[in-house]
């Protein structure tokens, strides 16, 4: 039948890259939350709202026009037509996003699109019914608590600096890792107050990457999977 597998993980734990190479290995399509909270940010900035403005915000969203592609071999997001997978990625979103992300209204609207992105996908939809892999922060708690499959992907802070200054900068010299290290520590504990995800709950499944390279970690999730 139908699999859905539920990742979360802190930044730079590799679960993007990991979960679009499990979607892609078991024929499943990659579903991206935080793209979705990416997006949502992008969408109030350019409409110029206050960020601070909860109500304001929340409508914002509430009308977003998104189509979020969830094909692993190459994802897409769209907003209102417009391509913003490499927009989304700028600092500016990632500095703004945690504001955007606490805004529990935006939070209800983005789970309920996500779990209906995952019902199409165990139903039909790009996968042909075939199952989702979705990543996020709050996937295995409150999005998708009852997946087939659950795994807390964790990793030290000093691998996760490290991985997050790679995709940054393109290296992880000192003077990199240190640039990326306020980014990550002050995104980590503004996005602490709504997803927990630094501890497994009950049945999800740990999985620490912190002495893994990338083939050994998606091993240790497929391994998970076949359990
Ligand atoms: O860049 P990184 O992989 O760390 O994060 P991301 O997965 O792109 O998510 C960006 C932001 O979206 C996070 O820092 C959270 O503020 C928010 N987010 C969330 O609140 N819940 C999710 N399920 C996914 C992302």
């Amino acid at each position: 039948g139908p699999l859905v597998i539920a990742l979360d993980g802190p930044s730079g734990s590799g679960k993007s890259s990991v979960s679009r190479q499990v979607a892609s290995r078991l024929g499943l399509a990659y579903l991206d939350t935080g793209a979705m909270y990416r997006a949502a940010t992008w969408w109030c900035v350019r409409n110029e709202v206050d960020l601070a403005d909860q109500s304001a915000v929340a409508a914002l969203v509430a009308a977003m026009p998104l189509d979020i592609g969830v094909d692993p071999a190459g994802p897409t997001v769209h907003v209102d037509g417009v391509d913003i997978a490499e927009a989304i990625r700028d600092s500016t979103i990632s500095t703004a996003v945690s504001a955007v992300a606490t805004n529990l209204d935006v939070r209800a609207e983005l789970r309920r699109r996500q779990r209906e992105i995952i019902d199409v996908e165990r139903t039909a939809g790009f996968s042909g019914g075939s199952g989702v892999v979705a990543e996020g922060r709050d996937i295995t708690t409150v999005v998708a608590p009852d997946a087939d499959v659950r795994v807390l992907l964790t990793a030290s802070e000093e691998a996760r600096l490290a991985r997050r200054s790679l995709d940054v900068h393109g290296d992880a010299d000192a003077s990199s890792v240190e640039a990326t290290r306020d980014q990550v520590v002050r995104r980590d504990r503004d996005d602490s107050t709504v997803s927990q995800f630094l501890v497994a709950a009950d049945g999800v499944v740990t999985v620490d990457s912190s002495d893994l390279d990338f083939e050994q970690t998606v091993q240790a999730v497929l391994e998970v999977v076949e359990r």
